[in-house]
């Protein structure tokens, strides 16, 4: 839930992390920084006014550190369960068929801020989504030059990516099933420009419906394998409970499927005061299943309900601009709700899930100011977090976190894994910090 002005929208949990101590340039208009090493960046609410996102608008998300492609010797291999081993150079794939589409990308964590209790992740908000047109080439056309073979269930994905420290690659598997959509792309350009390497250029994964940690990035080499790729992004990150517990509860990994379609959703961006109790509120709806079928608006905190008149724009894969002017009290509360083709309505309240994903549920704005978080500025870490924290990344990967003690205790052992060199009798501190300066609920 936020309130209607924009200023305090921007000191919520996602804003905090601009104002820390740490460097904060983000590489765009309409964005603001989650993490600048590696790259992070959350697109601001006026983002959500244009229909196709501007390429510096889009939000970034990056595990591992941006490479610098070699484009000119840039190619793709294809192995594995295979009838034919080939490496395809970008300029023969430039020769092939291209196709563009329009389609939505969001990140599994959009929302993650909004979960309560707080779990570790970025800490976005609402803006880790855009909607580009994408061109490329069909990713089943490309696989057709090395026929994949029966037992190939699942295409596994490597790319030219730079993991710090005992960090392991980004690789992500796919079923071959949606490989072969013909919508799913190898793209190389973005709302027709060159793919800009923070974006995954020169070649990313397009794969409409599903969720970002699908759209890997600088794809280099492509393996057909018999099952899901055993690695810690597939097998750890990005699953999603097959059974929903209580918020709070963990879930056994054995318990849990891939993130792929993302939710109906809608979001609504800010509402402009018209006249006195009069306000044009707008957004952006979507889902992954279906296209949009329609937006309402409550504004009596979803008693009753107006449908809001959506853009032309209607597409398989795409999100629909939405807007409405009403009639609302001063302390009244707005609120919209999608509803998609398939059916799928925009839910009023959020399953809860541990890692935070797939955050959709109805956007509520109250109207009227209202005192927005405290903002941490000038952080002074003590020495054993500055030499062993703030090294493979910047500062704002903590400063996001809201955590318990014994979430941070479990963060710096993963820390430690990931080769963070604490010392057992070191950690005590770093975890004593850590926190008292993010702690949960706050
Ligand atoms: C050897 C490199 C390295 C060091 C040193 C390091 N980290 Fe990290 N840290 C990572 C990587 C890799 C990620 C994951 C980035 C991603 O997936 O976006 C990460 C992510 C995080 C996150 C975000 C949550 C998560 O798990 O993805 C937090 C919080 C964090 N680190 C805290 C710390 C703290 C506290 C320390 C000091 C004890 C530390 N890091 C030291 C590599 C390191």
């Amino acid at each position: 839930m936020r309130s209607l002005d924009r200023r305090e929208l921007l000191t919520g949990l996602a804003g905090l992390v601009i104002a820390g101590t740490s460097s904060s340039a983000a590489p765009g208009k309409n964005l603001k920084t989650q993490s600048v090493r590696p790259e992070d960046y959350e697109m601001e609410f006026a983002g959500f006014e244009s229909y196709l996102t501007p390429n510096d608008s889009f939000y970034v998300r990056t595990h591992t550190l941006t490479p610098t492609p070699d484009v000119a010797n840039y190619e793709i291999k294809i192995h594995g369960l295979v009838n034919k081993e080939v490496s395809i150079k970008l300029a023969d794939l430039k020769k092939m068929k291209k196709v563009e589409i329009v389609a939505v990308m969001e990140c599994a964590g959009n929302g993650r801020a909004n979960y309560r209790p707080t779990m570790p992740g970025l800490q976005w908000d609402q803006g880790a989504v855009g909607n580009a047109k994408w061109g490329g080439v069909r990713l089943k056309d490309v696989l057709a030059m090395a026929g994949i073979k029966p037992e190939g269930k699942h295409l596994a994905f490597n790319s030219a990516d730079k993991p710090m420290g005992t960090q392991p690659k980004f690789i992500r598997s796919l079923e071959t099933e949606k490989c072969m959509h013909p919508d799913t792309l190898l793209a190389w350009e973005m709302n027709g420009e060159a793919l800009p390497t923070v974006h995954g250029g020169p070649v990313r994964l397009v794969v409409p419906g599903w969720a970002g940690d699908s759209w890997v990035k600088w794809v280099t080499d492509i393996e057909a394998i018999p099952t899901e790729f055993d690695g810690f992004f597939m097998k750890t990150a990005y699953r999603y409970p097959k059974v929903l517990g209580k918020p709070g509860e963990a879930v056994d990994p054995k318990d849990t499927n891939p993130v792929t379609w993302i939710k109906v959703k809608s979001i609504i961006h800010s509402p402009k005061v018209l006249a006195p109790g009069k306000v044009l509120v707008g957004g952006v709806a979507y889902s992954g299943l279906k296209p949009v079928a329609k937006v309402e608006v409550s504004v009596d905190d979803g008693k009753t309900w107006k449908l809001a008149k959506l853009d032309k724009n209607k597409t398989q894969w795409g999100w629909r601009l939405w807007s409405l002017a009403v009639t609302v009290p001063a302390d009244g509360v707005l609120v919209a709700r999608a509803t998609d083709e398939g059916g799928n309505v925009q839910p009023k309240e959020q399953e809860w899930n541990p890692s935070g994903y797939l955050w959709n549920v109805q956007p509520r704005v109250v109207m009227g100011p209202r005192p927005g978080p405290p903002q941490v500025t000038g952080v002074e870490y003590p020495k054993e977090v500055k030499s062993k924290c703030i090294t493979c990344h910047d500062d704002h990967m903590m400063q996001g976190q809201r955590m318990t003690r014994a979430q941070w205790d479990k963060e710096v052992d993963k820390m430690t894994r990931w080769g963070a060199p604490v010392k057992p009798e070191e950690k005590p501190a770093i975890v004593d910090f850590l926190a008292s300066k993010y702690p949960a609920g706050k």
